[in-house]
């Protein structure tokens, strides 16, 4: 098993949840963060950390969201890693009420 950024992370990338992970699972991409399913240790200490909502354990990841569980441990494999939160993307505030931003993700 493994937590799992879906879909509102996209343009936001908040970055509240990297400070507090253990294993430094998470990676960063340009407008999106991704966990690597081979670091997490599915603590959950991430969930609440986000503004968004957007972290899920793998088993709850919602139906219409499920690409998101191959696509973290996609993308993870291509960017680096992020231990220390920074500002969010500017528009952060506008794209965090906006549903579906999978044409936004840029890689
Ligand atoms: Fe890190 Fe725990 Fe979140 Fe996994 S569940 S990404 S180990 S904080
Ligand atoms: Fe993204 Fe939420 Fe972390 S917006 S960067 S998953 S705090």
């Amino acid at each position: 098993m493994t937590f799992i950024v879906t879909d509102a992370c996209i343009r936001c990338k908040y970055t509240d949840c990297v400070n507090v992970c253990p294993t430094d699972a998470f990676r960063e991409g340009p407008n999106f963060l991704a966990i690597d399913p081979d670091d997490c240790i599915d603590c959950a200490v991430c969930v609440p950390e986000c503004p968004v909502e957007a972290i899920y354990a793998e088993e709850d990841v919602p139906r219409d969201q499920r690409d998101f569980i191959p696509l973290n441990a996609e993308l993870a494999k291509q960017w680096k890693p992020i231990t220390k939160s920074k500002p969010a993307l500017p528009d952060a505030e506008e794209w965090a009420h906006v549903h579906d931003k999978r044409s936004e993700l840029k890689r």
